[in-house]
């Protein structure tokens, strides 16, 4: 054989096994080369002091959970104590931290003021933050022509200026020490659009516009870390928790969440991303993690097939259809109606976000 031949069989395997690769993939290709060749988050993040928002519940939960395992020490924050509280006795019984090794933090991201105290006090109470996890945040389910301009501005108040706030105050102290890690968990809709979540998907658009940039402000501290996050559909109160057409109203609760990545996956994930000072993660399960790829490099495909998926999803919500994904379904697919607590309940195999 040639050296031409052997040079084109050697390329067409090395194709063929990251096609292989790309179908079993669940996070984009630097993450999971970091899963398969990486620092491990046990050895890089005990010890660390990791600041986590929004812990009451879902993503913030396990990662609590999964940053005890790993020996870090942690200050939990979310509105709802008592939970806080739940989630600190789990992290104590499944992990050798002692009482003292996790600070609950009550705060709301909305009551902006408060953050400078918070801060304060997580300082006093270890020394120091080494990294701060912007994770509480609420979703939007609901059609933009008949959604109330006070529900965007909740939902920027919240997902947007409360972590910038939050982000203001924690910096200072890792500019000083001149390091430390700023981790905000964005969204696939930070990338790309979501429809039924025009203001969420704005928000999440515009955490990505405001970290990237400051990432880019901080090159003169090369030990900071400045990482966004964007998983697709994962396990979590968020559908339940997501912001309707007006203050107040509550989105259909009926949810299967059966198609989404289990959260202690995405959290594995996170940790091993900040572990290895990945910069952008991108976390979903086939065939979402295709689209973001299509977003990023073929947006005019993906424009194409948003506008012949999100179709179906509007038709499902405006039919009073509660989707099992956010369903974006694809032609080919097979739909099968059933009865969940009374609620109708649509079952796709879709493409969903
Ligand atoms: N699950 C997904 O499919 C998915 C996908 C992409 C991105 N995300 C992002 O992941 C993050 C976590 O969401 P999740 O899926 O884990 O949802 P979740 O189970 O509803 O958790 C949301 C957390 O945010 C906290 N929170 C809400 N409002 C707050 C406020 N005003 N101040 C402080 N904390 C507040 C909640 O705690 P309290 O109610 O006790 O305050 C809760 O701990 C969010 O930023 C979300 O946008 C989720």
């Amino acid at each position: 054989m040639d050296f031409c031949s052997t040079l084109l069989i050697g390329i067409a395997i090395y194709l063929l096994v990251h096609f292989v690769r790309f179908i079993f993939a669940d996070a984009d290709f630097p993450l999971m080369w970091a899963t398969w060749s990486g620092c491990k988050p046990e050895t890089k993040l005990k010890g660390l002091v990791v600041w986590v928002t929004g812990a009451s519940s879902g993503i913030g939960e396990e990662l609590a959970y999964q940053l005890a395992g790993c020996g870090s020490r942690l200050i939990l924050s979310a509105r709802r104590v008592d939970e806080l509280d739940r989630v600190k006795r789990h992290c104590l019984e499944c992990s050798s931290l002692q009482d003292k090794d996790i600070l609950v933090l009550p705060l709301d991201l909305l009551e902006k003021t408060s953050h400078e105290a918070k801060t304060k006090t997580a300082v006093q109470h270890f020394g120091s933050i080494d990294i701060l996890i912007n994770n509480g945040g609420r979703s939007q389910r609901s059609l933009c022509l008949e959604t109330s301009v006070d529900v965007y501005q909740a939902l920027m108040e919240l997902n947007f200026l409360g972590t910038v706030s939050l982000t203001k105050q924690v910096l200072p102290h890792m500019t000083q020490r001149g390091s430390g890690s700023v981790v905000t968990i964005s969204s696939l809709s930070g990338l790309a659009g979501t429809p039924l979540a025009t203001g969420y998907s704005a928000s999440k658009h515009a955490l990505q516009g405001f970290f990237n940039s400051l990432r880019t402000e901080l090159t003169d501290y090369p030990n900071i870390l400045i990482s966004t996050v964007c998983p697709g559909p994962v396990k979590s109160q968020i559908v339940k928790n997501a912001f309707a057409e007006e203050l107040g109203k509550v989105s259909p609760t009926a949810e299967d969440q059966n198609h989404k990545m289990a959260t202690s996956r995405c959290v594995r994930l996170i940790l091993v991303g900040i572990a290895n000072g990945v910069k952008e993660m991108w976390i979903a399960q086939q065939p979402f993690l295709l689209f973001y790829y299509l977003w990023q490099y073929a947006p005019t495909w993906a424009w194409f097939i948003t506008d012949v998926l999100g179709k179906k999803r509007i038709q499902n919500f405006k039919a009073g259809l509660v989707c099992t994904s956010i369903s974006l379904s694809i032609g080919l697919s097979t739909a099968f109606k059933n009865n969940v607590g009374g609620t109708k309940t649509i079952n796709v195999f879709s493409l969903a976000y």
